[in-house]
């Protein structure tokens, strides 16, 4: 799949170069790592802080770091009110189109107003400093003004993406003890109404900690509204409670701003929890920096607000760097294939960010849906969510940045804030390479002993330091948090990734996939074992284990295995039904492929399902080592 060491070079044209916000990179790299500290508090001078920090990074909890500790921010007052004070008050903040062709603008001082009276709202429905905000919206500016009313009061959000499901909803309410729940009526997509509200309600009776449901009216869906629980937003936001003005909540830069659910190895969900303060000067300065922002830009980044990339490059970078965010609710192809491009000439997008699943979910269309549009807006194209195959790339870069725009590749996670491995624009680039480390950042490869590879070599790949935005710990799980992640070797902590990976001549990593129990479905991060405790919540199915296998369009697509209950016949009825039964638990996003009857799984002495032996059966590969296997 991936081309290492692939001759082909593509050099960033004369353009890019002149006009680069960051014009060499060797130099500011080795400065910012022989200088860790002081690089980042040169990014951070660059904010607006209450009180400045004491200490720039604090390593004696190591590997629970602090970043800026003694500093008074809250990333509310980057991302929003300092710009009411400058030229960008009158600027627009997010422009927002709905499927029906339904287009929503906000200047910074009109979102000032909107999170304002969010922010009130939730003051009077009690919501304090500290207490988990859970919200499960689709796409419409009002997610944005939620998480922004709540970072200003010091509440922590907790956004479940909008195509996930009553099982993963009520999960991440119950784990994350939520009192107030944001939601909407319903969604749109291909045409027809999501109905979130019914899906909130089935959550709230599964997680019972829900006191007040907030709801926002997106598309006029017949919903059941509970007396004491349910309000309507747009009556909240009649009331005299709620005033446009409010004071932003002056916070330690290490209090917490959000959670995150994400999938890992095992069991459930893991909260990952992100702050203030590194957090807002780590997604400002990589999203200037890899980016290459300029105060005229228009930037869309094309994923949901509900995942990590939404949160660090549509929501909070980009509003701190006080740029013009598109958003758009609604699928790529409605009604057409060249939505998105028609998008990007309306609006005259500069950058466009999204997942090497949606490049080739287009690029099946064909090239005569972007032909039909002016791009020549474009300046850049980023990539982040999974390895990009150089056909796509190609694609990407020839059709959609007409060979003229460097392809940004971005390798993150939700661990890390932000991203880790990109180029700059003016890095020479290799299709399938996210390039080399962002300022700051000492990525190897190593092997199973911890020593590095040699070139070209896969191992597993590993962060060597600190950085401002990485997650602090999992939400009330500190332990499982420095077991999962970190690795202490000869006094030194190491960031475990949990992808694999090889460094080539150049020092270009090439990233290859995940190493554990993680898949990425259309860019999307999910757990077998969410999937098999879906299949296993069915009545008739007593056992089950979930595996990826490469898939054209969506990277990996889910397939799974069922050992039914006594008695129970297997059927083509009952397959379907299954896969249903994941995608009404989960989410669609999560339905299987198919689903194959099983008298026994593979599984180890101790166990554990062994999925490698599943996978490569499905493959017809070699089985490996089996013996751990008993059957
Ligand atoms: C994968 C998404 C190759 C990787 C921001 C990582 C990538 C996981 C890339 C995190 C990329 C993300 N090239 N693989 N450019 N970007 N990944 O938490 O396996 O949803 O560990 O964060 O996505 O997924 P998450």
């Amino acid at each position: 799949m991936n081309d290492a060491n692939s001759s082909e070079l593509f050099n960033p044209s004369i353009n890019v170069m002149e006009q680069a916000n960051i014009p060499e990179y060797q130099a500011l790299y080795d400065y910012s790592i022989n200088n860790r500290e002081a690089f980042w508090a040169e990014q951070a001078e660059t904010l607006g802080w209450y009180k400045k920090w004491d200490k720039v990074l604090d390593e004696s909890q190591a590997p629970f770091y602090q970043w800026f500790s003694g500093g008074k921010t809250n990333i509310v007052h980057n991302a929003v009110d300092r710009h009411l004070t400058n030229a960008n008050r009158n600027k627009m903040a997010i422009i927002w189109e709905g499927e029906n062709g339904q287009v929503r603008n906000y200047s910074y001082n009109g979102l000032n107003r909107e999170v304002c009276q969010f922010a009130n709202v939730l003051k009077s429905m009690g919501v304090e400093k500290g207490d988990v905000v859970t919200i499960y919206m689709p796409q419409i500016p009002e997610l944005i003004f939620a998480m922004l009313a709540c970072a200003k009061i010091g509440a922590i959000h907790s956004v479940v993406y909008g195509g996930f499901s009553t099982d993963a909803l009520a999960s991440r309410i119950e784990d994350a003890h939520s009192r107030v729940l944001i939601t909407a009526d319903g969604g749109w997509r291909r045409g027809k109404a999501i109905d979130l509200k019914t899906i909130a309600d089935n959550a709230m009776k599964r997680s019972p900690t829900i006191e007040v449901c907030i709801c926002v009216k997106n598309n006029d869906l017949e919903v059941e509204m509970e007396a004491t629980r349910d309000f309507w937003y747009h009556d909240l936001v009649a009331l005299p409670i709620a005033s446009p003005k409010c004071g932003t909540e002056q916070l330690d830069a290490e209090d917490p701003l959000f959670i995150l659910y994400t999938s890992g190895t095992t069991g459930s969900p893991k909260g990952m929890l992100h702050t203030h303060g590194g957090y807002s000067v780590y997604t400002s300065t990589t999203h200037r920096m890899a980016f290459d922002i300029k105060p005229e830009d228009r930037w869309w980044c094309a994923a949901d607000p509900g995942w990590i990339t939404g949160h660090s490059y549509i929501v909070y970078g980009p509003l701190i760097n006080g740029a013009t965010i598109m958003l758009y609710e609604g699928a790529p192809n409605y009604p057409y294939p060249n939505r998105w491009w028609q998008i990007i000439e309306k609006y005259g997008i500069n950058i466009l960010y999204t997942s090497p699943t949606a490049i080739r979910g287009l690029m099946r269309f064909g090239d005569r849906w972007p032909k039909k549009h002016d791009l020549s807006s474009l300046r850049l194209l980023g990539s982040v969510g999974e390895p990009i195959n150089p056909e796509a790339w190609k694609w990407y870069h020839q059709v959609i940045g007409n060979g003229n725009c460097p392809i940004i590749d971005t390798w993150w996670q939700t661990e890390t804030g932000g991203l880790m491995i990109c180029p700059l624009p003016i890095t020479p680039l290799k299709p399938g390479s996210a390039t080399k480390p962002f300022f700051g950042n000492e990525i190897t490869i190593v092997d199973d002993e911890g020593r590095e590879v040699a070139a070209n070599e896969e191992g597993k790949l590993i962060i060597n330091n600190p950085w401002p935005g990485m997650a602090r710990t999992i939400f009330k799980d500190d332990e499982r948090y420095k077991s999962l992640y970190w690795n202490e070797v000869d006094g030194k902590w190491r960031y475990l990734a949990g992808d694999s990976a090889k460094k080539d001549d150049d020092g270009y990593i090439w990233v290859i996939g995940r190493m554990d129990e993680v898949l990425k479905v259309s860019g999307y991060r999910l757990g077998t074992a969410e999937i098999e405790s879906a299949l296993v919540s069915h009545p008739q199915v007593t056992e089950a284990a979930a595996i990826g296998l490469p898939h054209e369009l969506k990277g990996n697509a889910i397939h799974t295995y069922a050992i039914l209950a006594q008695g129970v016949a297997g059927s083509d009825e009952l397959a379907l039904e299954l896969r249903e039964h994941v995608a009404r638990e989960m989410g669609r996003i999560a339905m299987p492929e198919d689903v194959t009857f099983v008298e026994s799984l593979p599984k180890t002495r101790s166990g554990k399902i062994m999925r490698r032996v599943l996978k490569a059966r499905a493959l017809g590969q070699d089985e490996g080592d089996l013996s751990t296997l008993e059957e």
